[in-house]
């Protein structure tokens, strides 16, 4: 599969979300080989959006020349778009909301309705494309926290989406808790594995990915530095 990664972390190769989505990757090519591409989002230059449309009215070309060009082309030639990013005020980072401002060009002004909301009509083909998401973040609690980037997601990708969240991720990070962490990765690259072999992962999966690593007030008292 040609999977393409969108680095969405400012930290570029050190953030810890990162080490959630190579295991995830591992356990795609346990179950077969996998053309893998990773782009640092925060290496690229990628203006915001102007919001003048004008890419939505002549055939998707934007007013900015920037590295854009050359992702949104390589987003249409991959067919899986693995978002990888921390949660930041429990959305996206910048650098990768910018990114997704600017894929406006795939769409055109005219909508439609689907269900009881609207979206865009497509001007290019993107209808081979699966998405994912993979997020860490700095709290221990899933709930109250991620739901809004989990929303927008959904939003976006109405269709073919799968969600990955996973709380406490600096523990990634710390060479000292990897008695803790490596079985969560082994859980994530299970996961994997799961996603290669069958489109899917099952819910009690999802679920224990998505649980405290550590005791939520053991990880409040270290970060604290209690313990
Ligand atoms: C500006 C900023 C906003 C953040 N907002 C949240 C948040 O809303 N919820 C949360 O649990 N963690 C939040 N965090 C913590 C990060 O998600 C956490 O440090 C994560 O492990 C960083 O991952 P990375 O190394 O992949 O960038 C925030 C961090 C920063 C710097």
């Amino acid at each position: 599969m040609k999977i393409l990664v969108l680095n969405g972390s400012p930290k570029g190769e050190k953030s810890d979300t990162l080490h959630i989505t190579r295991a995830f990757l591992e356990g795609m090519r346990d179950a077969a080989p996998q053309e893998v591409h990773i782009i640092h989002v925060i290496d690229r230059q990628i203006e915001y959006c102007s919001g003048c449309f004008s890419c939505m009215r002549n055939g998707g070309n934007c007013i900015h020349e920037d590295d854009m060009k050359a992702i949104l082309e390589e987003i249409l030639e991959s067919e899986l778009l693995l978002f990888s990013f921390p949660l930041y005020c429990y959305g996206m980072p910048a650098p990768l909301k910018a990114l997704l401002d600017r894929t406006l060009p795939l769409s055109s002004m005219a909508m439609r309705k689907v269900g009881d909301r609207y979206e865009h009509l497509d001007q290019a083909d993107f209808s081979h494309l699966k998405y994912l998401m993979i997020c860490g973040c700095g709290f221990p609690n899933s709930r109250q926290n991620f739901e809004p980037a989990i929303m927008q997601f959904k939003l976006c990708f109405p269709c073919e989406h799968t969600i990955l969240t996973v709380p406490e991720s600096p523990m990634f990070n710390a060479p000292e808790a990897a008695v803790v962490t490596g079985p969560r990765l082994a859980l994530v690259r299970r996961a994997g594995r799961q996603y290669a072999e069958t489109g899917e992962i099952d819910a009690a999966l999802l679920s224990e990915i998505s649980s405290p690593i550590i005791p939520e007030e053991q990880y409040a008292a270290i970060v604290n530095g209690g313990v």
